[in-house]
């Protein structure tokens, strides 16, 4: 079904109108979204996830609106506790759609895993050697998943190369492996060490670590989009985005945050989809340094219409089968509202969403400054904080933003005057 993401008015509905107009959207029954309700995971599902559980965590899960990725529609969820994150992506989202929404593509869903040997006397030789089993090493990790490889995945190439460490050379082989829908890592490790003996044997050396690279760079995806100049508010915002760029681009301690506001999208997805925030993170900063020094994922320039492109390419190791994907029952939910079919096209959303982040974030920076918004939202949490209940909320958060005064203690006061007006 061709979902519409553009709902006007949708942030000032509420909760359960909200999740009504995302079921009717997404084209998805109202009961799929039920775990929603409770955060989604019972205890006992919990206690089977990870060790020594006591609890659960709740976070808040937004709806993104009026994302589009190569002409279609997406509602895309996200999961994250930070304010005005959900909204900026939004916004972003639909200065992009004037012109297209996002364009994204991929290399493949391609992980590598990597097989250290030490202690090889003649390293270079081993190397030869190693890359003279190619095809039995190939096939000795297809024969550890069958089910991959009737899916039309499995190992597709193997690289060595002699690697100089301060113990000595050591011969690092790399497995690199299609693992279609998965996000890979348990299928890549079974494979790593299922060769390493073999491998090592040829190399006339030890096996030591088997194990996947989250510099995930032969799973790379790249989004670009053209953000509209006068939605942007002007010719001069987006020379200013531009200049914004320059400055991430060049120097690391900028990078490390313009990246991160790259990160609360890709992030906030990752999570609510139920994949590994930590493997996307890693990959993503080791790309951002991948010439050697620390820089911005992304790049903004100015197209001759005077509009602003945007590009963002990043490793996007993620998968809709198997771990906390499947288990988790919020994260399925997620992939039904996003009503993505494989692995890469929600990885596409996903840095498509990153971008649209990024912009959001440099849009505000270069024009009022990333404190106006953000404390608008921010005085709803402490409004909330001070006591105040749900109908309450939007009244005092008004009346902190207009005095200037976002403080519990001034919530307090505001929240005591508006019951004793309305007493
Ligand atoms: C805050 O979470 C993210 C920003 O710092 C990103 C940026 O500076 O580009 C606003």
């Amino acid at each position: 079904m061709a979902v519409n993401s553009r709902i006007s008015g949708f942030k000032d509905r509420s909760v359960a109108e909200r999740r009504a107009l995302v079921a009717d959207g997404a084209g998805v029954a109202a009961a799929a979204l039920s775990a929603l309700d409770t955060g989604g995971l019972a205890l006992d599902q919990a206690d089977h996830m990870i060790e020594n559980v006591i609890g659960t965590i709740g976070l808040p899960l937004g709806v993104a609106t009026n994302v589009t990725v190569n002409g279609r529609d997406h509602l895309v969820p996200m999961a994250t506790e930070e304010p005005s994150v959900v909204a900026a992506a939004s916004n972003a989202a639909r200065i992009a759609r004037v012109h297209g929404g996002f364009h994204a593509s991929g290399s493949g869903p391609v992980m590598i895993a990597q097989i250290q040997v030490v202690d090889v006397i003649d390293p270079y030789g081993a190397r030869n050697r190693v890359l003279e089993a190619r095809e039995e090493i190939l096939a000795l990790a297809d024969a550890q998943d069958p089910v991959l490889v009737r899916l039309g995945g499995g190992a597709r190439d193997l690289t060595a190369r002699v690697l100089p460490t301060r113990a000595g050379p050591q011969v690092i082989a790399h497995l690199l492996v299609d693992v279609r829908d998965a996000m890979g890592a348990n299928a890549v490790n079974t494979m790593a060490e299922a060769v390493a003996p073999a491998l090592a044997e040829r190399a006339g050396g030890r096996p030591l670590l088997r194990i996947l690279s989250n510099k995930a760079d032969t799973r790379l995806v790249r989004a670009r989009a053209v953000f509209d100049a006068e939605l942007l508010g002007g010719p001069q915002v987006v020379d200013d985005i531009v200049a914004a760029s320059a400055f991430a681009e060049a120097d690391p301690y900028r990078a490390a945050t313009h990246n991160k506001g790259i990160m609360n999208g890709i992030s906030a997805v990752v999570l609510a989809t139920g994949n590994d925030t930590r493997a996307v993170e890693a990959g993503c900063h080791a790309h951002a340094a991948r010439d050697g020094a620390y820089t911005a994922l992304s790049r903004f320039e100015k197209d001759r219409d005077g509009n602003l492109t945007g590009t963002l390419e990043v490793p996007m190791p993620v998968g809709l089968v198997g771990g906390a994907t499947r288990a988790h029952p919020v994260a399925q939910a997620a992939i039904k509202i996003l009503g993505v079919t494989s692995a890469a096209e929600l990885a596409e959303v996903i840095v498509s969403v990153g971008l649209a982040q990024n912009l959001a974030a440099c849009r505000a920076l270069a024009a009022e400054g990333i404190q106006h918004g953000h404390m608008r939202l921010h005085a709803r949490t402490i409004a909330a904080t001070a006591g105040a209940a749900p109908d309450e909320v939007p009244r005092v958060a008004e009346r902190l933003v207009r005095d200037g005064k976002i403080q519990e203690e001034y919530a307090r006061q505001a929240l005591a005057s508006l019951r004793g007006e309305r007493a």
